[in-house]
């Protein structure tokens, strides 16, 4: 778990960091492989974002795994996909433990195979009491249905007169999105190039400060993260005032 050498450990780091694990398919074309090969190395790559989150004192690290848009692909690349992630949490979840990581899934995970529901609530309840770092993986998340969500639980609530309309502010609206309890993301970062949310967090993202890397997801290494941060760490954060 090496820092870079290039870069000093920081003294105020970014206490959630989100990221856009882009590029996959890319990297794997660019070599003339299939777009499992891109895949698999993605995976590799989510153990130096951890190492590297966990070495540069990040709180939460939340990790976008697979939105409720990619059902869109081809059956085989969404099976190769949850093919995965169960390796990944199979194989990583003891040293994960062993780290003090606490694993959370956020997104709806209704729609997933049921064994993979079973990993799910397996991984989050071995790792409840850790208090190292926090992963957050999204899987099968959507921000758009995540609010819709949020409202419909506000409606039944006013329709049983558990609350006043008027009581609903930002506040109670975010209790009912997925990451309640988890401050939102001081910095985002999305590899690839590509320069746009595609349903990440829409809510939670509002005042982040946001990365976008060249660098597709297989070739992130945790030198990449420690420079997002460093570069996140001279920027001045306003949030609508004057500057100091
Ligand atoms: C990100 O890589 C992985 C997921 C979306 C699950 P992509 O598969 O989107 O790779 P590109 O964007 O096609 O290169
Ligand atoms: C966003 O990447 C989703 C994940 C990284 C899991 P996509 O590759 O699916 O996004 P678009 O389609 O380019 O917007
Ligand atoms: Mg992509």
């Amino acid at each position: 778990m090496a820092l870079a050498p290039a870069y000093d450990e920081p003294s105020n780091p970014p206490v959630h960091v989100a990221i856009i694990m882009d590029g996959n398919g890319r990297w794997a074309k660019a070599r003339g492989l299939p777009r499992f090969a891109g895949h698999q190395r993605g995976a590799e790559a989510v153990r130096e974002a951890v190492e590297g989150a966990s070495s540069l004192g990040i709180r939460y690290l939340t990790l976008y795994a697979f939105s409720s848009e990619n059902w869109k692909r081809p059956e085989t690349e969404v099976n190769d996909l949850m093919g995965l992630l169960r390796v990944y949490v199979n194989r990583e979840l003891a040293d994960l433990h062993r780290n003090d990581v606490r694993l959370r899934f956020i997104g709806d995970h209704a729609a997933l195979p049921s064994d993979i529901q079973n990993l799910i609530t397996g991984a989050q309840d071995r790792t409840r009491d850790n208090s190292g770092l926090n992963l957050v993986i999204a899987l099968n998340y959507g921000g758009h249905n995540e609010i819709v969500n949020a409202c419909r639980e506000l409606a039944s609530e006013v329709k049983a007169g558990r609350i006043e309309p008027g009581e609903i502010d930002e506040l109670a609206f975010a209790a009912h999105l997925s990451t309640n309890g988890i401050p939102d993301p001081d910095l985002l970062i999305r590899t690839s190039g590509e320069q746009r949310l595609s349903n990440f967090l829409p809510w939670q993202l509002a005042y982040s400060e946001l990365a976008f890397v060249d660098t597709l997801w297989p070739d992130f290494t945790q030198e990449h993260l420690a420079k997002a941060v460093a570069d996140f760490q001279k920027r001045e954060r306003r949030y609508g005032a004057t500057t100091a």
